[in-house]
């Protein structure tokens, strides 16, 4: 008796010792002191060490350059708190209340998350390296937005990568000078540094799976297709999003550099001045003039929307990244590809009609006429071509032909499918063609207490027709926990029965049992995610139950399909015009 109650007070003194205790590893910089933190769930726990420097501020003389190493440290470095990331710029067009700047220009870190650190053994934990960018210009805070608890549960180590974006990660002038793409350069800086020393955390270097998000998955597809980036992850996964969307891949970035230079009352003649203009400016004056550097009409004019700045294809040069437009090749997959999106992805871009379904008929007026995917015609705008173009469309989308103030759910199907659906399931046939790895496709498709975005945006709705299913970044507060709704789980944690509990717990163990093996299905499970086929394109649809379907949506990708190849048939010199006698 006396022995346990000893045992009992020891192990008391040994805990509240840990707790204070520094938790120190040595990276091939210097050593960092992470903490121990208390979990979610019950009597779990996780080490966290935030914030770790992985290349040179990319400040001064450095910014738009390269990520140069970080020469390292000689003191322990604490690593006990998230750090800011990139400076950016929240959209204003978001209901999301904190918008306007954020961030730093002092940014380049990563974070690492896990279960456990060895002693002495070799523990070999598959990583997850999470890349979230929404359309490469908003990034998050890391643990502070989405926590890693249920991740790390499954002894899973997480890794978030602070990188550059917009203007400061992408900015291109065609020259070897300004190749553009360091935002992407950066993630490869970082994996590096965690093929170095991801074993010092527990994790195993050569299972390392990629996971990015909107632009984060534009963004994780082009290093699946670099030869910059082999080797440094074994599997990949792309949540609603595909750099074969043309939004991310900017037109004209020289043009944008320029404009953007000009906005600033700097000369940008050649890549050398616009260096040495840009260099000293604030960020905050970056950043904040950044939307103002794309031509109006550019979208309208060639139907195509895109970022002002984002990735490029650079100009052939030794350090390039990106050599080709992802549709165009090379061809050389090799690594197991989770892909999908969420089954109502428009929400957010649809609030408006939402709040004021009157506003719709301005939807129909101001018909949005851009392609799902890069093509190589336009039409001349306001050509009779052009409008019989979008009466083919209406007919197909609209009820009785036109946008309907009582229907939104019809223009949410519509702006979804050009925006979202159709690139990822284009993105999905390449993979399927091309890859010599298995391709899981899925859609997520659960509306419950936990979808923050949809929950948040409808809160004014006048109307919520057409908003079954999940808006754009719902499935991640089924991975991680989302720290806005917080006190939220804790209710559903509490509750064995509940319908969300079930969503997380088949979340988590599809996505953590693919970073461990490259198959999502857990073995011995009675349930099989088989993957897409040629065929069959298979599709896990995840909501209450996990259920597979095949080839969803098939009409809508035909009409698309048809379209796209019907007018490239009609295009003279990439232009469809209209034709003498027609007129
Ligand atoms: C990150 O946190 C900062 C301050 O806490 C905030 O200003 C910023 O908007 C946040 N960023 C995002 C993308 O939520
Ligand atoms: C996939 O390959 C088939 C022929 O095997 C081809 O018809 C189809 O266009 C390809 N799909 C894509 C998206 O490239």
């Amino acid at each position: 008796m006396e022995g346990i109650k000893l045992c009992i007070v020891l192990f008391g003194l040994f805990l509240i010792k840990n707790i204070n205790a520094d938790f120190i590893v040595e990276t091939t910089l210097g050593k960092i002191a992470g903490v121990e933190v208390k979990s979610i769930l019950k009597d779990e726990k996780y080490y966290s060490f935030m914030g770790i420097p992985y290349a040179k501020p990319p400040v001064g003389d450095l910014r738009f350059l390269a990520p140069q190493l970080h020469e390292g440290w000689k003191d322990v470095l604490e690593t006990k708190k998230e750090r800011k990331p990139c400076s950016q710029m929240n959209l204003p067009m978001r209901t999301i209340k904190r918008y306007g700047f954020s961030g730093q220009d002092d940014c380049l870190t990563l974070s690492i998350y896990t279960p456990k650190l060895p002693s002495n053994e070799d523990l070999n934990l598959p990583v997850i390296v999470h890349i979230n960018s929404e359309v490469l210009k908003i990034s998050h805070n890391a643990s502070r937005d989405y926590g890693p608890d249920f991740i790390v549960k499954e002894d899973v180590i997480l890794v978030s990568i602070h990188h550059r974006i917009g203007s400061l990660g992408f900015l291109a002038f065609n020259d070897e000078k300004l190749p553009g793409n360091n935002g992407i350069r950066d993630v490869i800086m970082a994996l590096n540094w965690l093929k170095q020393n991801v074993d010092k955390f527990g994790g195993d270097p050569n299972r390392v799976t990629l996971m990015g998000v909107g632009g984060g998955a534009a963004l994780v597809e082009l290093l699946l297709r670099s030869k910059k980036a082999k080797g440094l992850f074994s599997n990949a996964i792309l949540q609603s999003g595909t750099a074969m969307n043309p939004v991310y891949m900017p037109l004209n970035p020289k043009e944008k550099a320029s404009a953007l230079a000009k906005i600033l009352e700097k000369s940008a003649v050649t890549s050398d001045n616009l260096l040495a203009e840009l260099s000293h400016v604030s960020s905050i004056d970056i950043v904040t003039h950044e939307s103002l550097s794309v031509d109006a009409d550019e979208a309208g004019k060639k139907q195509v929307a895109t970022l002002p700045f984002g990735p490029v294809v650079e100009p052939e040069h030794p350090d390039a990244i990106v050599t080709s437009l992802p549709e165009d090749g090379p061809i050389d997959i090799d690594v197991p590809v989770m892909i999908g999106y969420n089954s109502r992805e428009s929400i957010e871009m649809n609030e408006r009609f939402l709040r004021k379904p009157q506003y719709l008929t301005f939807a129909d007026r101001d018909f949005l006429m851009v392609f799902p995917i890069r093509v190589d015609y336009h039409f001349e705008l306001n050509s009779k071509a052009y409008f019989s173009a979008i009466d083919e469309i209406k007919e197909f989308y609209f009820d009785e032909g036109y946008v309907k103030v009582s229907k939104p759910g019809e223009h949410l199907t519509y702006t979804a499918d050009l925006l979202v659906f159709y690139p990822i399931d284009y993105a999905l046939r390449k993979y399927v063609n091309e890859s010599t790895s298995p391709i899981y496709y899925y859609t997520f498709d659960y509306s419950g207490e936990l979808n923050m975005r949809k929950n948040e945006l409808l809160k004014d709705a006048l109307t919520i027709e057409g908003t079954w299913g999940a808006a754009s970044r719902d499935e991640l507060c089924y991975l991680f926990v989302c720290k806005p709704i917080r006190k939220l789980y804790k209710k559903v944690l509490e509750d064995e029965d509940s319908e969300e509990l079930k969503v997380i717990k088949n979340m988590v163990k599809l996505w953590t049992n693919f970073a461990k093996s490259g198959n999502p299905t857990p073995e011995g499970s009675d349930f099989t995610w088989t993957p897409a086929t040629k065929e069959n394109k298979d599709c896990l649809v995840i909501s209450e139950e996990l259920q597979m379907k095949q080839n969803l949506h098939g009409d809508r990708i035909k009409f698309w399909d048809d379209f796209i190849a019907k007018y490239r048939a009609k295009a003279v010199d990439g232009v469809i015009k209209d034709l003498k006698d027609e007129l």
